[in-house]
Parts: C-alpha cells; sequence; structure tokens
C-alpha cells in the first residue's frame, strides 16, 4: 500500500481531510484535541506507519541503517560506530546514530523514526531485555542485529561479549595478586545486563577461589561514566580504611577513570591503597593518569560483525541469523599490578 493511499484510509477512517492527517503529524498544535485523538485511533487500527523516505527518494529503499546505542559519549559505543561505518562505507551505505540515553521511551521514539525512514536495517544495542521496542520494525520487515547483546537464540542475528567471562577475568586477576577484600563498582537497582553478566563472572572467580558467592563488596553507582566512578570513589572514603576492599573491578572504564582520579585528589595511592581493573580497554584507559589494567572488548571487531550481519540480512534472501560472542581479553597495567 503506497504512502498516499494509506493516509487517504486513516483521513476516511478518522473522518478528517489528508491535511489534517498530515498535521497531526507535522503540527499537532493546529489539531483540536477531539480530532488528533480520532486521527490517532485510526492510525493505531490500520496500523500506519509514515515512510518519509519513500516520499523523499520515491524509488527503491533508502541506503541508510540505523544504529542506536545507550550512551553516545561512551568511547566504548564510538569505537563501535567506528565498525559499523567501516563496513557500511565500503558499499554507500550510511549510518543514523541515535542515542537513547539508557531512557527506553527514548529508544521507542527513534526505533519507530527508523522504522518511518523505511532504513535497510537497525543495529540495535538495547536499554533494557525488552523486545517489544523493536516490534514495528519487525512487523515491516526491516532487518534488527542485536548489538552488545546475547539476545534470544534464535530468530535474530546479535553479536556481543562474553561478559561473564570477563568479569571473572578481572576479578581472578586481583585475588592472583592477593588481593581477598575485592569490591565490584557499578551495581545499581537496575543493572544494565553487561553489569549482571560482569558482576556474575567476579562472583564466580571468588567461588572458585574458595570463598563465597557474596564475598564481593558491591559499591553502587548513579551512571555508569566518569561522575559514577567519582560518586563510588567518594562512598569508599567515607569508609574507615579497614573497611575498605582492597582492590576493585569496575563494571566500564569511565567508572574507573572517575575513581582514580577522585581517590588521587584525596591523597590515596593507586594501586598501594586500592589496586583498580577497568572494563572495555578504551583508549583512555592506558593514558589515564595510572595506565588502567582493563578488560578488553573487541570494540571495533563488534561493530564491524553487526554490520555484516544485517547487511546479509537486508540484501541475502538466504540469509541465515548467526550469533556472536567474542571473547574479552585481560590487559595488565599499572592500576593494579
Ligand atoms: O554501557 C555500559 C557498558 O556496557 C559499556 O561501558 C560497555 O562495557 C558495554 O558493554
Amino acid at each position: 500500500m503506497t504512502d498516499r493511499a494509506a493516509i487517504r484510509d486513516v483521513a476516511s477512517l478518522a473522518r478528517v481531510s489528508v491535511g489534517t492527517v498530515s498535521n497531526v503529524f507535522n503540527r499537532p498544535d493546529l489539531v483540536a484535541e477531539e480530532t488528533r485523538q480520532r486521527v490517532e485511533a485510526a492510525v493505531a487500527t490500520l496500523k500506519y506507519v509514515r515512510n518519509e523516505s519513500a516520499r523523499q527518494l520515491r524509488h527503491g529503499q533508502s541506503r541508510t541503517v540505523g544504529l542506536i546505542v545507550p550512551d553516545i559519549a561512551n568511547p566504548f559505543f564510538t569505537d563501535v560506530a567506528r565498525g559499523v561505518e567501516d563496513v557500511t562505507s565500503e558499499v554507500g551505505v550510511l549510518v543514523i546514530v541515535c542515542n537513547s540515553d539508557l531512557d527506553a521511551k527514548k529508544e521507542a521514539r527513534y526505533l519507530t523514526m527508523l522504522a518511518e525512514h523505511d532504513v535497510l536495517g537497525v543495529l540495535h544495542v538495547p536499554v533494557g531485555s525488552s523486545r517489544a521496542p523493536t516490534r514495528s520494525l519487525k512487523e515491516r520487515g526491516v532487518p534488527v542485529v542485536l548489538l552488545d547483546d546475547k539476545g534470544p537464540a534464535r530468530g535474530q542475528c546479535s553479536v556481543s561479549v562474553n561478559d561473564v567471562g570477563g568479569g571473572e577475568l578481572a576479578v581472578r586477576h586481583l585475588l592472583e595478586l592477593g588481593h581477598r577484600r575485592i569490591g565490584f563498582v557499578g551495581h545499581s537497582a537496575d543493572p544494565a545486563h553487561q553489569v549482571i553478566d560482569r558482576l556474575r563472572g567476579g562472583r564466580r572467580a571468588m567461588i572458585i577461589a574458595g570463598h563465597s558467592s557474596d564475598s564481593l563488596q558491591l559499591v553502587s553507582t548513579p551512571s555508569l561514566n566518569v561522575r559514577g566512578g567519582i560518586a563510588a570513589a567518594r562512598a569508599l572514603l567515607r569508609l574507615r580504611p579497614s573497611h575498605r576492599p582492597s582492590a576493585v573491578a569496575c563494571a566500564n572504564d569511565l567508572l574507573a577513570i572517575g575513581l582514580l582520579q577522585e581517590l588521587l585528589s584525596n591523597g590515596l595511592r593507586v594501586p598501594d591503597d586500592l589496586a583498580i581493573v577497568g572494563y572495555d580497554d578504551i583508549a583512555f584507559a592506558e593514558a589515564s593518569a595510572i595506565p588502567l589494567t582493563s578488560i578488553r572488548q573487541p570494540r571495533h571487531q563488534l561493530g564491524r560483525k553487526a554490520a555484516e550481519l544485517l547487511l546479509d540480512e537486508a540484501s541475502n534472501a538466504q540469509h541465515r541469523h548467526s550469533r556472536f560472542v567474542f571473547q574479552p581479553e585481560l590487559i595488565v597495567r599499572r592500576s593494579s599490578a
């Protein structure tokens, strides 16, 4: 059904003009509340979704893919985006990068907008565990590849890293250095699945070393960035030295950098007073005031592989869904050893 026919159907069902339907999308301030509600009800009934690109391009499929990430300020995601762009630029496909800010409503709005722009497909780093947000894309037959998320066992491509193994690497490294009072920085009331898995791996390392599963000291943070790391440092500094861990594994490098910065500015020594391990191995980890030990994620490869899978699914009738899980690597530097 062409876009014009669909708008006419919506207008007829809502008993308004085509222009009024267009105003509901583009100038809702010009439309009376009752009329707007009637049009929105008709849109929902007909499952109508505007196809912006078809209006602009008037033929064929647009040459764009969407990439939705939870925090564009985190270099981890910009490195992943670089891997995506290296693949898409080779075939003349543009990347629309959307930042969901870890906000499920914003994520849903972007997914709807991408569906309206008739993109070739979407690379999606989900905010939560719900798969509902991508339903509108799937209903339109738009491929979605999950990024940094293992996703369901079938029915979808996904590219991720073994976060449980990464958490275990971090804590095992600290145990091998002789630490026993070890903290985990990055916990929260509603943790990202990556953080949950890293904590699970850390606990596994403690159990294997003969400690109880809850022996990691959890340090909660308001966010997974430098500000969260500074908050974690302040929480640790409020503890009596005898109650502080001698080492911490952080859920990502931004937390570790904020933690390091705040501890140093309060006169503590790293690693002597507190050993620190980050996660991601972004460029700032090595460049940090005290080079960070970190768990390296293959960020560029993640982006490349996800883009390759998406372009294949969008163009290859024989495409078969794949699930790639990369392995992390421990990179030892001065912040722990
Ligand atoms: O988004 C939080 C973290 O999850 C990032 O730092 C990266 O590690 C991702 O896997």
